[in-house]
């Protein structure tokens, strides 16, 4: 199937690329020329695991192409694949300027039927506004489809060959089975392909992350809840976690979520129900305290310092929203760092992945290290604050005699109180009972 998608970020680059490797011809398209040339010279613009290799792969064998032509693209796919940014508006609601605009511009470009299919999240109703603004401009034959994405950051390219479920959103016979034969090749074990209504389809994408979100903040509201009364959190998880009905996923306590999807679509969801006069007061809840969830560790950290970080000098562990991404949108890192620096702290950090992207959005100045234990030298404390897999088994001795004092302040709990009590080392985590050390 011939196959355009528009917008080459995160979503529309691996969506392009796994559409690509089950033998369709895909065009993608963006209007960031220096992206699209980086992607025709070969350079992935993202860290996503797996993703080179796969679109090395099919970029060699012909099957994906890159362009910043829409003209070209329209014409190219039968399936128009919307995947572009739809981030927070000032109101709260999502800003659905890109995918309004773009499919005005591509209705102008249109020479025969086309399924037009939403992959960003948006708002109930816009499936219905994307049909109206198409078709005021041609009388070429088409459908809007919702087809929202599940896919995670870190696990994208897994995630999109193996979904769990995919979500069409679509009542017209026509365009559910160009979506079929699309996704054919990704359900073959048995995988569901969900056919909705658009509406409910694009409800779906919103009830899904503000569920998971809620998840999260209630296991972090919990965890500063065991600290008050000298509970840890970690075996409070491993109790609730074996009961079925509530699952172990989406259980860990730390820092409160972040990253590009969950802070705005909790956001937009919120603003979606009370413009329909029906305000989700549980969405709010979880929107605030997360909201303050990011600064329970720099409360810690002013707590062991009597309030006084000047002339301090912070490790900090990990800047990325969340591990095997270089992703710092909404990162708590980035709130972290500058609550240090503002209070005249110096700053040495350390992420496996993400510095770069850290380097063009932070206002002062840190130290970069490539090592992790180059971060160390000299600190009065670690901070972790992005549980990548190197930091979980490193050398405690060598850790003890890079920094200046043997202290951490753990927000992602990767590491057990009482042994780090027993290798010598403060230690404080995120509700892990009475001071961090836990009622061992
Ligand atoms: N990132 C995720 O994990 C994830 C997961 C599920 C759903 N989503 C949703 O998918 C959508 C896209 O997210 P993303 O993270 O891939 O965004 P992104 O910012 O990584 O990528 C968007 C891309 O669209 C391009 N673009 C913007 N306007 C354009 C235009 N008019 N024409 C062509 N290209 C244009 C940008 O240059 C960019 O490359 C959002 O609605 C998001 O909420 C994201």
């Amino acid at each position: 199937m011939n196959v355009t998608v528009v917008g080459t970020g995160y979503v529309g680059l691996v969506m392009g690329a796994v559409l690509a490797d089950t033998g369709n011809d895909v065009l993608c398209v963006d209007n960031n020329v220096a992206k699209v040339e980086s992607l025709k010279n070969g350079k992935i613009p993202i860290f996503e695991p797996g993703l080179e290799d796969l679109v090395k792969r099919n970029v060699k064998e012909g099957r994906l192409e890159f362009t910043t032509d829409l003209k070209q693209g329209v014409e190219h796919g039968l399936v128009i694949m919307l995947c572009l940014p739809t981030p927070q508006d000032e109101d709260g609601s999502a800003d659905l300027s890109h995918v309004l605009n773009c499919s005005a511009d591509i209705a102008g470009f249109m020479n025969s039927y086309k399924v037009i299919v939403s992959k960003s999240t948006v708002p109930v109703g816009t499936v219905d506004r994307v049909k109206a603004i198409i078709k005021e401009k041609t009388d070429q034959p088409f459908d809007v489809v919702s087809n929202p994405e599940f896919l995670k950051e870190g696990a994208a390219v897994m995630d999109s060959l193996k979904p769990d479920r995919i979500v069409v959103g679509s009542s017209n016979e026509k365009a559910i089975k160009v979506m079929k034969d699309l996704y054919a090749p990704f359900v073959r074990t048995g995988n569901p392909i969900i056919i909705m209504d658009e509406r409910s389809s694009e409800m779906t994408k919103y009830a899904a992350n503000g569920f998971l979100a809620t998840k999260i903040t209630y296991m972090n509201d919990l965890a500063n809840l065991c600290d008050k009364v000298g509970a840890d959190i970690e075996l409070v998880r491993k109790g609730m976690g074996s009961d079925p009905r509530i699952g172990p996923q989406f259980l860990f306590a730390g820092l409160g979520y972040g990253g590009s999807c969950f802070p705005k679509d909790v956001k937009a969801l919120i603003n979606t129900s009370k413009v329909n006069d029906h305000p989700l007061a549980i969405l709010d809840a979880v929107d605030e305290v997360n909201s303050m969830q990011r600064y329970v560790l720099i409360k810690k950290v002013l707590n062991h310092f009597k309030n006084s970080l000047e002339g301090k000098t912070f490790a900090v562990w990990g800047l990325s929203f969340k591990p095997l991404t270089d992703d710092i949108r909404e990162a708590p890192a980035l709130t972290i760092i500058n609550e240090l620096l503002t209070r005249g702290a110096s700053v040495q950090v350390h992420d496996p992945i993400a510095m770069d992207n850290v380097k063009h959005v932070l206002e002062k100045s840190v130290s970069y290290c490539e090592k992790s234990y180059d971060a160390l030298q000299g600190a009065d404390a670690l901070l972790i604050i992005t549980e990548w897999n190197e930091f979980r088994n490193p050398d405690f001795d060598k850790m003890k005699k890079a920094l200046k004092n043997p202290l951490i302040f753990d927000g992602r709990n990767i590491f057990d109180p009482k042994e780090m009590k027993d290798l010598g080392f403060v230690y404080y985590g995120i509700g892990r009972g009475v001071n961090g050390n836990g009622p061992h």
